[in-house]
């Protein structure tokens, strides 16, 4: 849902050709929160002159290659050697406006480009505001509720020389410009009246800040507790700001993730973190001192490795994602001790959630599908109702939610605009809310009391895939830690930790069907759609199978209850239409066993996903193509039956000549609603 990326580089001589090097590839680390157009800015050679602005239709490498057209029309020279730097770049996914470069970031405040913004997040009271700035003689280019912001920094910095102020600070400028912003957003300013400072502020969208010393301190490990560091010394540096930690990671690990309503001003080789408090007024907000923290991330964690795409290796690392999900969480106990699971992050918690009158689950897309997936352990292990809400719904009705409720968000991102609003709508009515996030630092890890990361690794595939299998194993361990006090399912929890401590090799037996997968997809590569039938666990792998097929491959699919089949869908089958049902070993399997024979008895056109050793059994009242997987815990098996159909998602969206990792329309964190 847009990133944004600056590089400063301080008492540094760096080449024009390495700064366009750091602002590109800084945007191709963030492409996948959209790719739908993309911008620059950089200086010019003089400092007091506008900077130099590309923006330009279509991905990164678009604005690449345009941007080193223009370099060889106009002979800018790339060797040019600058002592200080400051520039900034944006990858859009779009809400106001087509992808077009007057619609691409940054965003300019008009003639001369006196200021230009970098926005991720909606401006919501944008045409109050463009009606006002109208009146003013402001005019405007582009269909963005962004254009408002560089419009009204050029406004208050020039009514400001008007009255005669002329020192005031570029940090003022955009304390005044946030103090009219509704909405959410990550901002980055950038000005020639201001050379060599950059403004950043945040309110909603994420925002980190990385710092690299050039001289001293290369270890990259050491946690600073104090400002000490951000302040301003002559010792070269670099500063990135970024959307998120995987453009940073190449860099620097010493970040400091903003929080809402803080301005960064990087200037002088300082750093000034200053508070904006709305109630103030126009009083001088103070500044803060905050830490920087050691990212845990690795650079070969965002590199795509040995395979071709992001989706296909995170789909294949999930024996090691979910490693790492479950370490030192699962206790083996001893001779005298029971199995058992801790989660650090809970247990100051799991007194009041075992005392909630109901536990609401909330999530968006995958993060909804896995927590469905987990509702029935939970229900079986805690005897506490479960409820499910897709976030957008439960805002759009402003459903009951009570003090009595633990409210349990699911977010890969932690960002995902829709899942926030409802957190912020569960804690205002006094729920207990848990988080269950990938991100350390996300705003739902923030404003959560209490949670678990699920530890998968940077996901970087639009598509989601190792967390969706690492979300229900957080979400079983978290029913496992509620039901531990519940000595007559002892022996069921300890199956499960059993079953957990096992499932990285069933997962790794199962990726062994990428041939077959492969070959499946080869047959269903004309086909318009695709029905996927499950039921009881498995409910969320039909849905969550559809959702990958369709998401990425662009081939209608659609999930199905196979409880739901005779009120309606059963009126598609046809000997035409393909028909995937999971029918793997559970409580439901002779209810599918059945479902399979009605579709059978309609030459329904089958491809059965069954536990090894049942193909012949299901293939026997009617032709169908079996797929066996290994069998587990009934709620660990829409871990592994996933991941098949994750495999039909990929090598159909490749032989179907789609773009895996950044399907059409779609960006990974959704920050606007
Ligand atoms: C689908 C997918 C989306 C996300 C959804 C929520 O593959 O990735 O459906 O699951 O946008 O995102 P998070 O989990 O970041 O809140």
């Amino acid at each position: 849902m847009c990133g944004i990326f600056a590089y400063l580089n301080f008492h540094a001589n760096k080449e024009r050709r390495y700064i366009l090097d750091v602002l590109f590839n800084g945007l191709r680390r963030l492409e996948y929160r959209g790719y739908d157009s993309a911008g620059i800015a950089i200086d010019s050679s003089s400092l007091s002159s506008p900077p130099l602005v590309f923006r330009q239709a279509g991905n990164i490498e678009s604005l690449v290659n345009s941007v080193n057209e223009e370099i060889t029309n106009t002979e800018l020279n790339l060797e040019e050697v600058f002592y200080f730097h400051a520039g900034i770049a944006h990858t859009r996914w779009a809400t106001h406006g087509e992808p077009a470069p007057r619609n691409s970031h940054p965003q300019s405040s008009g003639p001369g480009d006196d200021f230009l913004v970098v926005h991720n997040g909606v401006i919501t009271n944008y045409e109050v505001l463009k009606e006002t700035l109208l009146r003013h003689g402001f005019t405007f280019e582009s269909d963005t509720d962004t254009e408002v912001i560089p419009k009204l920094a050029k406004f208050v910095f020039d009514k400001a020389n008007e009255e005669g102020e002329q020192t005031v600070s570029f940090c003022e400028v955009v304390f005044e410009v946030m103090r009219h912003l509704e909405g959410a957003y990550a901002l980055i300013f950038k000005s020639w009246r201001y050379p060599n400072e950059l403004v950043a502020c945040k309110r909603g969208s994420p925002l980190l800040l990385g710092v690299k010393e050039l001289d001293q301190d290369k270890s990259n490990t050491h946690v600073f507790k104090d400002a000490h560091f951000l302040s301003k010394n002559d010792h070269p540096k670099e500063f990135f700001l970024s959307s998120d930690p995987h453009a940073l990671v190449e860099h620097t690990k010493k970040v400091l993730v903003i929080e809402d309503e803080e301005v960064v001003h990087l200037k002088d080789g300082g750093v000034d973190i200053l508070k904006f408090e709305r109630r103030n007024g126009s009083s001088r907000p103070a500044s803060v001192e905050r830490a920087l923290s050691v990212l845990e991330m690795e650079v070969e964690q965002i590199n795509k490795g040995k395979y071709d795409h992001y989706m296909q290796k995170e789909i294949h690392e999930q024996p090691e994602s979910l490693t790492t999900t479950m370490r030192g969480r699962l206790i083996r106990g001893g001779s005298s001790k029971p199995k058992t699971v801790l989660l650090g992050g809970l247990k100051d918690h799991l007194k009041t959630i075992r005392r909630s009158r109901r536990i609401v689950f909330i999530g968006c897309g995958t993060s909804y599908n896995a927590a469905l997936a987990s509702r029935p352990i939970l229900e079986e292990l805690s005897g506490i109702p479960v409820s499910m809400e897709i976030a957008s719904d439960l805002w759009d009705r402003q459903g009951p939610i009570y003090r009595e409720d633990t409210a349990v968000f699911v977010s890969q991102s932690g960002e995902t605009a829709d899942t926030l609003l409802a957190l912020d709508y569960a804690r205002e009515n006094g729920a207990l809310c848990v988080g269950i996030t990938n991100t350390v630092g996300s705003s739902i890890a923030r404003k959560t009391d209490c949670g678990v990361h699920i530890n998968a690794g940077a996901e970087i595939g639009v598509a989601s895939t190792k967390a969706y299998t690492s979300q229900i194993v957080v979400m079983v361990m978290l029913a496992l830690a509620i039901g531990s006090d519940t000595i007559s399912s002892q022996t069921r929890r300890e199956a499960i930790i059993d079953g957990l401590l096992d499932l990285p090799n069933k997962i790794r037996e199962v990726l062994k069907l990428d041939e077959e997968m492969k070959d499946l997809a080869q047959l269903l590569i004309e086909e318009q759609s695709l029905l996927v039938f499950g039921r009881g666990y498995n409910y969320a792998t039909a849905l969550e199978g559809a959702l990958k097929v369709k998401e990425v491959s662009l081939m209608h699919s659609e999930g199905i209850l196979a409880g739901e089949m005779k009120h309606g869908p059963l009126a598609l089958v046809d000997e035409n239409l393909p028909i995937a049902v999971i029918a793997t070993r559970d409580a439901c399997f002779s209810k599918q066993q059945s479902v399979i024979q009605q579709l059978h008895a309609r030459k329904g056109r089958l491809i059965v996903m069954c536990s090894k050793g049942d193909a012949a059994s299901v293939s026997s009242s009617g032709s169908c193509r079996a797929i066996e997987v290994p069998q587990v815990e009934d709620c660990l098996q829409p871990v592994v039956n996933i991941v098949p159909l994750q495999l039909l998602a990929y090598h159909l969206t490749v032989l179907r000549g789609h773009n895996v990792d950044q399907p059409r329309n779609l960006a990974k964190s959704v920050t606007t609603q």
